[in-house]
């Protein structure tokens, strides 16, 4: 027999050995948790262990109490606590937190999430206000900033409009003009 075979040969024999005594060099399967070198079935999401499995009985799992969660199969012997939408974050519950899923968390009215996690808002800021001489270009949403835009000449706002408008003429009301308008403010006519 040359070596390679005998190596072969040897080898199929350790394992078929290793296979009969039930040793694994494998871990426990992927819906199994180790415990002590052991393999226990895994409890559901919404549930956590309450006795592991023995050589008889399968594992014990029992729901998560209240304002905890576990969203995976576990072998945990306690679940998560939910988390709480902070208002110092500027944070509201967009979903409520489940035995099987955490809370999810959305900025208040008026801000907008600048830090997301697993699609919970973790922190908002205020949307930013426009200046005088620009316009709302878009208001902001949950998850974006307001936008602005400068006042094009012959028109003004004071920040507050979704769109500029336009210098009153004076001429064209029998009037003198004694101020011109900026972008801000509007020109001022006299009799
Ligand atoms: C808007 O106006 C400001 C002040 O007049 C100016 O500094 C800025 O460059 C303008 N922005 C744009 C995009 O034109």
């Amino acid at each position: 027999m040359d070596m390679l075979l005998l190596r072969t040969v040897m080898l199929t024999v350790a394992i078929t050995i290793a296979a009969n005594l039930g040793l694994c060099f494998c871990g426990c399967a992927s819906a199994e948790y180790d415990i002590d070198g052991d393999c226990c079935p895994m409890c559901a999401p919404g549930n956590h262990v309450y006795w592991h499995c023995t050589v008889d009985t399968s594992t014990t799992c029992v729901p998560c109490p209240a304002s905890t969660y576990t969203d995976e199969p576990n072998g945990l012997l306690s679940c998560f606590p939910c988390t709480v939408c902070d208002a110092v974050h500027q944070l509201k519950v967009q979903k409520a937190c489940t035995r099987s899923a955490d809370t999810i968390c959305e900025p208040q009215e008026g801000f907008h999430c600048v830090k997301l996690n697993k699609g919970s808002c973790t922190l908002a800021v205020e949307h930013s206000e426009c200046k005088p001489g620009q316009y709302i270009k878009q208001t902001g949403t949950s998850f974006s900033d307001t936008v602005c835009a400068n006042c094009t000449y012959g028109t003004y706002s004071d920040g507050s409009l979704m769109a500029c408008l336009p210098h009153s003429k004076c001429e064209t009301m029998g009037l003198t003009e004694v101020n011109a308008g900026t972008t801000s403010s509007d020109s001022k006519c006299e009799k």
